[in-house]
C-alpha cells in the first residue's frame, strides 16, 4: 500500500483527491491548517505548512511515496497581494523541498488556468482553444504564485531530481454539494452562473467536476510522463447554455465549438477524459 500525502486535504478539491486516492487503495494522510475538519478517507495532521521546519518534520514523519500539494490561498484578491504571494510561494517551496528530501516518488502541484492572464482589461488570447503551450501572463499575485509553482516543478525536473513532478491546472472546481446548490468559490451558485453568463465569463467559462480533477491527479501520481509537465484539467464543454461564439468578445480569435481550454494533452498522455458535465451533474438540469 502506497502512502499519499495531500496538503489542503480539507479543501474543496482536497476532499475529492483524498477520496479518489483512498478508492485507488492508497493510505492517505491529509495535512491542513489547525481547526479544519479532517476529510473522509484520510488520517489527518494539523500543520501550518508555511512553517519550513514543520513542513519538513511532517513529511519526514509520514514518508509519503506520493505528495499532492493543494494547500494555498485559493482565491485571487481574497487577501492582500503580499500575503497571498508570500503564503502560496512558501507553501509550494516548503512542500517541494521536503518531498525531495524524503525521497518521495512523485509530487503533483496545483496551478491554475489564471496563469494565462484572463480577466485583465484588454487581455486577449493568442489563439483558441488555449493549450499548455500558450504563453502565460499573470497580472495578480495569485496567478503569479501559480506561475512560480509551475516553475518550481520545472526547476526540480531540470536538476534531475529522482522525485517526479507534475502540475495540474484545474478549471473552476465544482463539488457535488455545489452542483446541488451550495455557493461556489466566488459565492455564486451554478444556477446563477448559468443564468448570467457575465459571471462565468470571468474564467472563460471553464470548470471541472472535483471528482474528474481528482481522477487526473491520481493518474499523474504514477504516470510515465517526463518530470515537470503541465496539464489542464477542464470539463469537455463550457459552463454556458450558449456556444462560446455568442459569448466571447468579438475581437478574440475564432472560438472553438467546445470549451476555451484544450484537454487534449491529458487525453493523449494520460488517457484522461472528464466523465462529468454540468448537463449531467447540475441539479437544476440542462435547461
Ligand atoms: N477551486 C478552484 O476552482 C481552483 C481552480 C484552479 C486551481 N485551484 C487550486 O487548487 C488547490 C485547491 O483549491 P480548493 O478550491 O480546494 O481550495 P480550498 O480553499 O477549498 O482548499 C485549500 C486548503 O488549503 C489549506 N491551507 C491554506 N493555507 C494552509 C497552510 N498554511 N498550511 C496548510 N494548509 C493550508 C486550507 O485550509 C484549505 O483547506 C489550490 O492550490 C487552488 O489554488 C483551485
Amino acid at each position: 500500500m502506497v502512502t499519499a500525502l495531500v496538503t489542503g486535504g480539507a479543501g474543496v478539491l482536497g476532499r475529492a483527491v483524498v477520496r479518489a486516492l483512498a478508492d485507488a487503495g492508497h493510505h492517505v494522510v491529509s495535512v491542513d491548517l489547525p481547526g479544519t475538519a479532517g476529510p473522509d478517507g484520510a488520517d489527518a495532521i494539523a500543520a501550518d505548512l508555511t512553517d519550513t521546519e514543520r513542513a519538513r518534520s511532517v513529511l519526514a514523519e509520514v514518508g509519503p511515496a506520493m505528495v499532492v500539494h493543494l494547500a494555498a490561498i485559493a482565491v485571487p484578491f481574497s487577501r492582500p497581494e503580499t500575503e497571498l504571494l508570500r503564503t502560496n510561494l512558501s507553501l509550494a517551496h516548503n512542500v517541494c523541498e521536503a518531498a525531495v528530501a524524503v525521497g518521495a516518488g512523485s509530487v503533483v502541484l496545483a496551478s491554475s488556468p489564471t496563469v494565462m492572464g484572463y480577466g485583465r482589461p484588454g487581455w486577449r488570447p493568442r489563439y483558441l482553444p488555449l493549450d499548455e503551450d500558450h504563453p502565460v501572463a499573470p497580472w495578480h499575485a495569485y496567478a503569479l504564485s501559480k506561475v512560480a509553482t509551475e516553475q518550481l516543478a520545472a526547476m526540480y525536473a531540470r536538476r534531475g531530481e529522482r522525485t517526479r513532478f507534475a502540475v495540474v491546472r484545474p478549471g473552476y472546481v465544482i463539488s457535488p454539494e455545489q452542483w446541488a446548490g451550495a455557493p461556489t468559490q466566488d459565492g455564486s451558485t451554478i444556477g446563477e452562473r448559468l443564468a448570467d453568463p457575465a459571471i462565468a465569463a470571468r474564467s472563460l467559462f471553464n470548470y471541472v467536476d472535483a471528482r474528474d480533477a481528482a481522477d487526473l491527479v491520481v493518474r499523474l501520481g504514477d504516470a510515465d510522463v517526463p518530470s515537470g509537465e503541465v496539464f489542464f484539467a477542464c470539463a469537455a464543454d463550457p459552463l454556458a447554455r450558449a456556444p462560446l461564439a455568442d459569448l466571447l468578445p468579438r475581437d478574440y480569435p475564432a472560438p472553438p465549438a467546445g470549451p476555451a481550454f484544450s484537454i487534449d494533452k491529458a487525453a493523449r498522455l494520460l488517457g484522461w477524459r472528464p466523465g462529468r458535465s454540468w448537463r449531467t451533474e447540475f441539479a437544476g438540469g440542462p435547461r
